[in-house]
C-alpha cells in the first residue's frame, strides 16, 4: 500500500504508510506503489509532498532519496495519556 495523506485543513499533502507484503519485498512493488501515489498527487494539482519515515529503515530511505525526497529537520512528539 502507499497513500495520499491530506492533512485535516492545511499544510502539505503526505505520501505515507508505503508498505508491502514480505512475500514481495525487493522487486520494486514499494517503488512503483510510492511513484503512482506522487502520480496521483501531481494529477490532483499538489505541487509538493511530504513523506515521514523511520530513520533506521534503509529501504526506505533509499527509495526515498533517489526519488528526489530531501530531507528536513526531524520533529520531536511529545505524546501524553489522556
Ligand atoms: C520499506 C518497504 C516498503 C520496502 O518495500 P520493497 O517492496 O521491498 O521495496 P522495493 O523493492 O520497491 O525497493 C527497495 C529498495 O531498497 C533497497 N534496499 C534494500 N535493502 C537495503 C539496505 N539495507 N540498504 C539500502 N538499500 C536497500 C533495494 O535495493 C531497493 O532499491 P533499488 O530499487 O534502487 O534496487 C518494505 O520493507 C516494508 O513494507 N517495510 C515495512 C513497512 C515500512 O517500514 N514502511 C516504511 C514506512 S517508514
Amino acid at each position: 500500500m502507499s497513500v495520499l495523506a491530506y492533512p485535516p485543513v492545511r499544510g502539505i499533502v503526505g505520501t505515507n504508510w508505503t508498505a508491502t507484503a514480505l512475500s514481495v519485498r525487493g522487486r520494486g512493488v514499494a517503488r512503483a506503489l510510492k511513484c503512482e501515489t506522487v502520480a496521483q498527487a501531481i494529477a490532483l494539482g499538489v505541487d509538493r509532498v511530504r513523506t515521514g519515515n523511520d530513520a533506521a529503515n534503509a529501504p526506505i530511505l533509499h527509495l526515498n532519496e533517489t526519488m528526489g525526497y530531501q530531507l528536513v529537520a526531524g520533529g520531536i512528539s511529545y505524546l501524553r495519556p489522556v
